[in-house]
């Protein structure tokens, strides 16, 4: 299962990297503002922290707009990373438009804002690289999030789907066990989960007492 670092936290996405977890990075307005950098300097330096894929989102509403702000957010990348580069379309039917159109021309889609495997079935058939199920805000409003990933690896299992499903929205480690067992490609997951993921108190407790014992040990 591949990890993606939902943050756009430079500092973190730099810490948590040199783990050799971090398979790529997702980022979304609300992230980038909670970074208080500005956005351009951002995407000069993630793309140098992480080799793989880095979605950023547009913002526009209508198809045009998406497919010009796609457009124009590959430029401001150096070449030598556009590879790696991957646009966030939310998942509205302008959203498809946008995906089907940008898939032509060779640029990759993280389709977001998927609430349901119908959404997902639909970004899948209009060309999207990965499709992001938000799982945690299902969960907040009283519906089993993990649910949909069921269903989404189902029919994408079913029917040789290739698009990449990123189970995103997480909001603590055993969503990511859960995502994985069912066959989830991805997890994106905040830098405090990734924490809490890597921990346990018994490694804590086995290190303490190693160092303690080792102590005593005539060298
Ligand atoms: C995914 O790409 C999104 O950035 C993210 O997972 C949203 O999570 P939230 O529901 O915690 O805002």
């Amino acid at each position: 299962m591949k990890i993606f670092i939902d943050t756009a936290d430079l500092d973190e996405i730099k810490e948590l990297a040199s783990w050799g977890i971090v398979d790529g990075v997702t980022t979304n307005p609300t992230l980038v503002a909670k970074s208080g950098r500005p956005f351009k300097e951002i995407i000069n330096e993630i793309f140098k922290i992480v080799d793989g894929p880095i979605s950023l989102e547009a913002v526009s509403e209508k198809a045009d707009d998406m497919i010009k702000e796609a457009k124009s957010l590959v430029s401001k990348v150096s070449e030598k990373y556009r590879k790696n580069v991957t646009i966030k379309i939310p998942m509205t039917p302008e959203g498809l438009k946008a995906v089907k159109k940008l898939k032509k021309e060779g640029i990759k889609t993280n389709v977001t804002l998927v609430f349901s495997a119908n959404q997902a079935l639909f970004a899948a058939k209009a060309g999207a690289s990965f499709v992001s199920p938000f799982i945690g805000r299902l969960d907040d409003i009283g519906q089993e999030g993990m649910q949909i990933i069921e269903e989404i690896m189902e029919i994408f299992v079913n029917y040789d789907i290739e698009t990449e499903v990123i189970v995103a929205s997480i909001r603590h480690p055993i969503h990511v066990i859960e995502a994985a067992r069912l066959g989830a490609d991805i997890a994106t997951v905040p830098p405090t989960i990734i924490r809490k993921m890597a921990r346990h108190s018994l490694t804590d407790v086995g290190i303490e007492k190693f160092l303690n014992d080792w102590k005593k040990v005539k060298k």
